[in-house]
Parts: C-alpha cells; sequence; structure tokens
C-alpha cells in the first residue's frame, strides 16, 4: 500500500472512505438540507444563520459555506463537526463502513497529529485509573462515600465514567513516568502542573471527585475535578488546551444526541451536576455548559441536532439573569427557545431530589414557558402586585415585553393576562401598547420589525458569489478550476505558468495539483481535497470549486487566464515606477524622471 503525506494513512483508505461515504449522506445526518438545482442547500452547522448559505454539491462530493468559509470533502465534515483530527475522522468513518483499516504503529501518523492522540490516550488512560481508584481502593473510599450520599448509584458512576484523584502529588506523574508519556506535553494537556520553582511536575487534580468531559464522539478531551465537601475552588476544571475548548464543549452532548434527535429538543443547564441528575430522573436529553456562559458556538452546536431548546438554569437571581442572556443567543441560531422554571431557587438536581423525578420531567420541563412569559414572570418580582402602585409600575414594564411582539395575536394573549392581573381593562392596555409600539418601531434600525415571536421570518441575504476580484485573481481561480477537473489542462498550466501565481495560497494549491496528477491519479476533487492537509488551503480550494466551470474553446481560456496572471507582476511594477517618477519629479531631479519613463516605456511593450 501506499502512503501519501496523509497523517500516514493509506490512500486506498481515503479513497475507499469517500467512496463509502457520499456527502450528501454524511452531511444529511447533522443537517437538514433541500434540494436546488445542482445542490442541497441548510443552514451551516458551523455558524448561526437563520437563512440557509451552506451548500453541498454532489457531483464534486463537497460541501462550502458561503457565510463563514467551511469547506472541503465528506472527511473533513466528519472533522469539524465531530471535533476530530484527520486521522481520527478516517478511522472513525473507516470503522463505520467496514473498511480494513491498521493505524498508527505502522504508518507513522504526522506529529502534529501524534500529540493529540498520545493527549487523548493519557485522558482516557487517566479517567480509567481515577474511577478504578474510586472503586476499589481504600484512598477511594471518601469520594464513594460522599458520592453516595449525593444520590449517586454505581451505574451512574459507571455511565459517567466518575473516578477519584488521590489526594497525593504524583499519583499521575508516576502513572505517566511508567508509561514514558511525556511530562511536558500533559503539562500542555492540562493533566500536570508545573512546580513553582520549575524542577519538574505535580498532579494537577488531587483529593477530588473526577468528572471525565466528552466531546461530541465520546472521547475525554478534559476533567472537572470536585472537591468532597467544602471548599474553595468546589470545581476545578481542565484548563483549555488542544483538546478542550469550553466555548465548543457541552457536557453530555456524546450521550445526549441521540435522546435530543428522538425528542426534538434540547435541555440546556448550568451544572453539569445537573445534567447528571436530569439523566437518572429519565431526562436524557440535556446538556450543560462547562463553567462557562453560552457562546455562538455552543448555540450552532445545538442547533445541528435540534430547533428546540429548553433553558432550564438554576432557579436563584444569577441562574434567571443568565436564562435572559442566553435567549437572544439561541434565537440568533434560529432556535426556539422555552424556558424551564424552577422554585425556591432551587437547581435542577434539587428539584428532583426535592420534588422527585415525575414532577421534574412532566411540569418543570414539558410546563417550560414562552420567552415571553419568562420575561413577563421575571419583569414582576420587583413589584408588589398587592399595592396599587406596584401594579401600575408593572403593567408599565409588562406593556415594554409585549409591546416588542410583532404577532397581534400574541399580543392579546398577554394583554388579556396582564389585564386581569392588574385589574385595567384591556382596552386601555390595548391603546398603551399601540402608542409603544408606534415609539418602538420609529427608534428601530430599518429592516428589524421588532420580531420576538417564535418564527424566523426576518433574515439576513446570504451571500451569493465572493465579491467583484481583481482580474488576476480571478484568472487564478478559474485556472485551478480547470486543473482540478481536467488533467490535461493542469499539465498545459504546469508548463506555461508553473508556480507563477501571484497569490502564494495558489500557488500551493497549484503544486499540490501537479503533485496529485504525478501520482497518475484522475481528477477527483474531493479525494484531491484530502491530499492538501491545510485548513486555510482547503478552504480555498474549496471556494473556487464553488465557481461555475466556463464553457467555451478551454485553450483560449487557459491562455487568457494566464496571460492575465503574468501582466500581474508587470502592471504592479509599473504602477510603482509612475508613483516613483511622481516623486522624483516633486524633488526636482527631472534626469531620474526621465529615465523611470522610459524603463516604464520598456515594460509596457513587453
Ligand atoms: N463551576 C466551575 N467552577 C466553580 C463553580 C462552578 O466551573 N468553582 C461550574 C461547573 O461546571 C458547575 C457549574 O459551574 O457545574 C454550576 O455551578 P454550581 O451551581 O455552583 O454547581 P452545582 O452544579 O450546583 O454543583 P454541586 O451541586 O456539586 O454543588
Ligand atoms: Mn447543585
Amino acid at each position: 500500500m501506499s502512503t501519501g503525506h496523509n497523517g500516514g494513512i493509506p490512500d486506498e483508505v481515503i479513497e475507499a472512505v469517500l467512496q463509502h461515504n457520499d456527502i450528501v449522506d454524511t452531511v444529511g445526518k447533522y443537517v437538514h438540507l433541500t434540494k436546488q438545482g445542482k445542490y442541497m442547500k441548510g443552514l451551516c452547522p458551523f455558524h448561526s444563520e437563520k437563512t440557509p448559505s451552506f451548500t453541498v454539491t454532489p457531483d464534486r462530493q463537497i460541501f462550502y459555506c458561503y457565510g463563514c468559509g467551511a469547506g472541503g470533502n465528506a472527511i473533513k465534515f466528519r472533522m469539524e463537526i465531530d471535533g476530530l483530527s484527520f486521522p481520527e475522522a478516517v478511522k472513525l468513518m473507516a470503522e463505520e463502513s467496514h473498511i480494513p483499516f491498521q493505524d498508527g504503529k505502522g504508518g507513522g501518523v504526522a506529529p502534529r497529529d501524534q500529540e493529540l492522540e498520545r493527549l487523548l490516550q493519557a485522558h482516557e488512560w487517566t479517567a480509567k485509573l481515577f474511577h478504578y481508584l474510586l472503586k476499589n481502593t481504600e484512598h477511594g473510599k471518601p469520594a464513594m462515600e460522599y458520592l453516595r450520599a449525593r444520590g449517586f448509584g454505581d451505574k451512574l458512576i459507571d455511565q459517567f465514567q466518575i473516578g477519584y484523584a488521590p489526594d497525593r502529588w504524583d499519583t499521575l506523574v508516576q502513572f505517566f513516568e511508567k508509561r514514558s508519556f511525556d511530562l511536558k506535553e500533559m503539562e500542555k494537556g492540562g493533566l500536570l502542573s508545573s512546580k513553582q520553582d520549575g524542577s519538574g511536575y505535580v498532579d494537577r487534580f488531587r483529593g477530588r471527585v473526577m468528572f471525565p468531559i466528552m466531546n461530541r464522539s465520546g472521547r475525554i478531551i478534559a476533567f472537572a475535578g470536585r472537591i468532597l465537601g467544602e471548599g474553595q475552588p468546589k470545581y476545578l476544571n481542565s484548563p483549555e488546551s488542544r483538546l478542550f475548548n469550553k466555548s465548543r464543549t457541552l457536557y453530555n452532548l456524546n450521550l445526549a444526541k441521540s435522546a435530543i434527535r428522538k425528542q426534538g429538543q434540547l435541555v440546556l443547564m448550568e451544572g453539569f451536576g445537573d445534567v447528571i441528575a436530569s439523566w437518572d430522573a429519565g431526562v436524557q436529553h440535556s446538556v450543560a455548559t462547562m463553567g462557562t456562559a453560552l457562546t455562538e458556538n455552543h448555540a450552532s452546536l445545538m442547533r445541528t441536532l435540534t430547533e428546540e431548546v429548553v433553558i432550564c438554569y438554576d432557579g436563584d437571581n444569577a441562574g434567571q439573569a443568565a436564562a435572559l442572556k442566553s435567549i437572544p443567543i439561541l434565537e440568533e441560531a434560529g432556535m426556539r427557545v422555552k424556558i424551564a422554571l424552577l422554585q425556591n431557587g432551587l437547581d435542577p438536581d434539587e428539584y428532583i431530589k426535592t420534588y422527585g423525578a415525575e414532577r421534574f420531567a412532566s411540569q418543570v420541563i414539558d410546563g417550560a414557558v414562552s420567552t415571553t412569559k419568562f420575561r413577563l414572570i421575571y419583569v414582576k418580582r420587583n413589584y408588589n402586585l398587592l399595592e396599587e402602585d406596584g401594579k401600575a409600575s408593572y403593567a408599565q414594564e409588562a406593556l415594554k415585553v409585549i409591546a416588542q411582539l410583532s404577532s397581534p395575536t400574541e399580543r392579546e394573549v398577554y394583554l388579556r393576562e396582564l389585564s386581569t392581573e392588574v385589574g385595567v381593562s384591556l382596552e386601555s392596555l390595548k391603546q398603551d401598547c399601540n402608542l409603544m409600539r408606534q415609539t418602538l418601531n420609529r427608534t428601530r434600525p430599518q429592516g428589524q420589525n421588532g420580531n420576538r415571536s417564535s418564527g424566523n421570518g426576518n433574515s439576513r441575504k446570504a451571500q451569493g458569489t465572493p465579491t467583484l476580484l481583481p482580474a488576476y485573481h480571478a484568472a487564478e481561480r478559474r485556472l485551478i478550476a480547470m486543473m482540478l477537473q481536467d488533467a490535461e489542462a493542469a499539465t498545459y498550466v504546469s508548463e506555461h505558468l508553473g508556480d507563477a501565481f501571484n497569490i502564494a495560497d495558489h500557488a500551493a494549491i497549484a503544486s499540490y495539483i501537479y503533485a496529485y496528477y504525478a501520482q497518475g491519479k484522475p481528477p477527483d476533487v474531493s479525494r484531491f481535497i484530502s491530499s492538501l492537509q491545510d485548513d486555510r488551503l482547503e478552504k480555498t480550494a474549496t471556494s473556487i470549486l464553488m465557481m461555475d466551470t466556463p464553457h467555451g474553446d478551454s485553450t483560449q481560456v487557459l491562455q487568457d487566464c494566464i496571460q492575465q496572471i503574468k501582466k500581474f507582476p508587470q502592471q504592479k511594477q509599473v504602477e510603482q515606477k509612475r508613483e516613483e517618477m511622481l516623486r522624483v519629479e516633486k524633488s526636482g531631479d527631472f534626469l531620474r524622471a526621465a529615465q523611470i519613463a522610459s524603463e516604464i516605456i520598456a515594460l509596457e511593450r513587453q
């Protein structure tokens, strides 16, 4: 078997993987696609958007997003969506399609990915070690007692691979040394800390109950360690690393994703302890951010699985304020949002312990309210409705919320409720509300109609083709497009232009194309993209492939393009000389100016 520069994976395996994994099927598992001529379109899973700018081209077996520029073949898609390295993605896809695959050992994986692989391996072993120590040793006893007291059964402890890091400085240090792991690398990966005096390494996690954090495909990328009982900090998390990016990680997404798809809904919590309690209570479609505020990335990750989210944050003030902040982020990503209400400042975990699983599922989750209802409840906390003053001020604030709704029916529903609550006639509330809407519409920037309802009506126009490019730039893109689809065109360009592209990335892609055909391979853009192994080049190549191929005499087109490209450096030179000539003239050096003028004429003659 031949191995290219694809992280040591045999080309045959990559080809087989691409053959077995049609781009439409691959993407279709994550994105709802609709056919539109030669393309399939859908909402981009890699950035927040409400109108589809994400395209899949079955003919070429590639995907490309006009909004954020993400693009590539089926392997690339899995890498991005599942957070995998190239070898990981190929391996996983090979396994899924029953393609024989020998990993790493024989065929030297690229160094960058070797590090990633070692870190993943170290995390997996660390989790196993901690889990073992918790369940089977004296060290683990107090932690086990703590977990039992919190209601964690064996099944739960196994399912979430919970463990214990003993209160010692060198449990992991010794473990890694025995297995010849590079301690510095383990420090970078967040499992060890370096000693203050720089003389070596110690365990980062000591005397803590350990919760492994998995990525979407179930690989351990970090840990959260909870102190037994009281103490500070309550939780110690892995630092951000090559593996762990908090703003893209949702706890339990790996286990919850099938339930999320099935239920058509995702429950979003603040604490991962809440997620485990919720899972145990039979609500298995919940996930949590990891001690960080919700980001756009989280939201678009969720949006790849479902359109509806129930925010189930703590019932205290901080939790409710955080919920209020999360609503627009989720709505921007095109999700329908509901809010679960937890009384008495309880968090989901405490609620389940107090009122039971049944009531949590049926009242809290199924009883989640609309965002408007939630805003009204949120505003109401500040007023005493038993007093006339309180009622009047509340009505004023409530009207501000209701006035933002674009649907008259929705407004009427909430106004009716408000009318009973504050004892004001529906008619006068309506009048006030309409007045308020007039001011709202006047102050609001154009195109935004205060649409706070569930509809995703308003839209940002998807960009069609990239903005108009300079002639030489467009010519380079066109050449590459033709070369990718026609080996003879590539030969022609290699002979007449070589690497004399003006844009460095284009020159790089061209040299990859020459190398690709030199191996006797047939044109196949999806395969070619796999040979690039560079995110930026892949994106550029994919965006080039989204252009329409020109018709007509192709040799003529090639010649014209090459001419455009060759002309550019000279044009640039001429421009520079012109500027220089003006400068020299101004300074009075006319002899030099005349010299430059004749140089310009010579250049232009060429
Ligand atoms: N958190 C953290 N670091 C802390 C405190 C909290 O990273 N020092 C994060 C954790 O991810 C935690 C979430 O914030 O799950 C919610 O915090 P909190 O409500 O304090 O934790 P609980 O889930 O209630 O934890 P427990 O029930 O164990 O007290
Ligand atoms: Mn709690």
